[in-house]
């Protein structure tokens, strides 16, 4: 491609993404497709020939474009909303273009060196302290995975040549991410020592069983090795109760690992800093800026207080790898499993550097105010109820009927294409999930879809016994399928 044809079709995306940003509340959020669908619609044999970049955004418009959820849309409620906004899209099209693999400081000095500037930054807005030693990972699954294998080589240095020793114990409740009992599996602890440990009333880890536990595995000839406590449980944004948590780590020499992937970054706003109580005593602690820090998926952080450990237990240097500087500087494909590693530093640094700490404390406020007034509506409102406290822009509700309704008020909302929530399981109920954090979603939008809920609950009432009587499933709400096709006006 020569640099005039680059530059049309560079202009010709960007317009794009300029008009998709300006309209995509417009388009539905969830592709009305069928598995299996996309697929059928593409040639099954590899291109021959090279074809116009023009016929190949093209068909992006016209085919990709529909079966796409779109997770950049300020009505995407849905699970964690994030947000790559556009800072964070102009540094991706830099980084794709240098290239930079950051695995060595001399194979990319300047992709090093910011990854501790803003890492630095980040430490500092949330009160972290200075001695915590940070690297971008691509997901909070992989960093606990790391954080994991350090707290492994804490307890028990010569498991790095002798292998796992047997009767490791790991601590997560049961509204821990399922990433960090995976790590224990993948890391040989054996699923059969995680121990899952109960929550109370809203959600968190209860202090009280969690010592029981580990007294019960001390007596019993085990090793405990590792708690992690959660800042912003992904069903309920739950807070566990870190401070008392790490008095118990402290008391039996136990690594603490705090995930905080969704709601540390709430606490750069000063009013939010509460949330963090308790963290800087953690060994490790884990943020998402891919979540809710406004950088493009992907860019997860894992600060630790003992990085020697980290590189200890993933440090390999083969000859080919070794540079004069190594002494000196930070090689950080020596701190986990990946030797190529993206140079994610840049979109941070362009995300922070765009909105400042005050335009982000601003629009991290805007999704918390938001996440309070929908939380006024359902309260205000005697046909639903709140399931869980909202500490951060996650609001979990449910309409006072039973699961099915639920269920069905869900794909009702979903089906429509103007917004999209998720579920989950709150005291053994079907609970909708309303997750605010999108940086362009507004007030409107959450009028919007709570009227949406309401309207569909309404129509639901009228219904749902005669479908429940035809035993047919869930059909979606009259009146809610104005789609308009992706590609619009592009
Ligand atoms: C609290 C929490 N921790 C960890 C994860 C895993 O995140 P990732 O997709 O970056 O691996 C999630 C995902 O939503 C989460 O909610």
């Amino acid at each position: 491609m020569k640099p005039a044809e680059f530059l049309r079709a560079a202009d010709e995306h960007c317009r794009w993404i300029a008009e998709y940003f300006e309209h995509v509340r417009d388009l539905p959020v969830l592709p009305d497709i069928q598995p299996g669908e996309l697929r059928n619609q593409m040639p099954s044999l590899a291109p021959e020939e090279g074809e116009p970049i023009e016929q190949i955004f093209a068909d992006f418009r016209s085919v990709i474009g529909p079966a796409l959820t779109l997770w950049n849309h300020p009505r995407f409620l849905a699970y964690f909303s994030i947000s790559s906004t556009p800072p964070s899209i102009l540094a991706e099209l830099l980084i794709a273009t240098l290239n930079v693999n950051a695995m060595l400081w001399k194979t990319s000095p300047a992709a090093t060196e910011l990854e501790e500037v803003t890492l630095g930054w980040i430490r500092q807005w949330l009160g972290l302290p200075d001695e915590y030693f940070g690297i971008i990972y691509d997901t909070a699954s992989v960093g606990v995975l790391q954080a994991l294998d350090a707290a492994r080589l804490w307890i028990c240095p010569e498991c790095r040549s002798e292998g796992m020793r047997p009767g490791l114990t790991v601590y997560i409740s049961e509204h821990t991410h399922s990433s960090s009992e995976r790590a224990a599996i993948m890391l040989g602890f054996g699923q059969k020592n995680v121990r899952i440990i109960g929550v109370d009333a809203e959600f968190r880890m209860r202090a009280d069983l969690l010592e029981d536990a580990i007294r019960r595995d001390l007596s019993d000839g085990k090793t405990p090795c590792c708690i992690v406590a959660s800042i912003g449980s992904t069903s309920a944004s739950a807070i566990d109760p870190v401070p008392a948590i790490a008095d118990i780590a402290d008391r039996y020499g136990i690594w603490l690992h705090v995930d905080a992937a969704y709601g540390g970054s709430a606490a750069i706003v000063p009013e939010m800093r509460h949330v963090l109580a308790g963290a800087e005593r953690a060994h490790s602690f884990l943020l998402n800026p891919h979540k809710w820090l406004y950088v493009s998926i992907d860019c997860s952080v894992l600060y630790i207080r003992h990085p020697e450990v980290l590189r200890r237990a993933a440090s390999l240097t083969p000859e080919y790898l070794r540079t004069k500087q190594d002494s000196d500087v930070v090689n950080y494909s020596e701190y986990g499993v990946q030797l190529g590693r993206r140079f994610r530093a840049l979109k941070l640094w362009y995300v922070l550097r765009y909105y400042g700490r005050q335009g982000i404390i601003a629009m991290l406020r805007e999704s918390i105010r938001l996440a309070q007034l929908f939380k006024s509506f359902v309260q205000a409102d005697e046909d639903f109820e709140l399931s869980a406290p909202v500490p951060f822009a996650l609001v979990c509700f449910r309409h006072r009927s039973d699961d099915d309704f639920n269920r069905c008020l869900l794909e009702a909302v979903n089906a429509s294409g103007k917004a999209f929530l998720s579920h989950t399981v709150l005291h053994g109920r079907f609970v909708l999930r309303c997750s605010i954090g999108n940086f362009q979603t507004n007030e409107a939008d959450i009028r919007d879809v709570w009227e949406l809920i309401r309207a569909s609950a309404a129509r639901l009432e009228n219904e749902f016994a005669a479908q429940r009587q035809d035993g047919r499933g869930c059909a979606p709400v009259d009146g809610t399928e104005t789609r308009q096709p992706f590609g619009r006006g592009a």
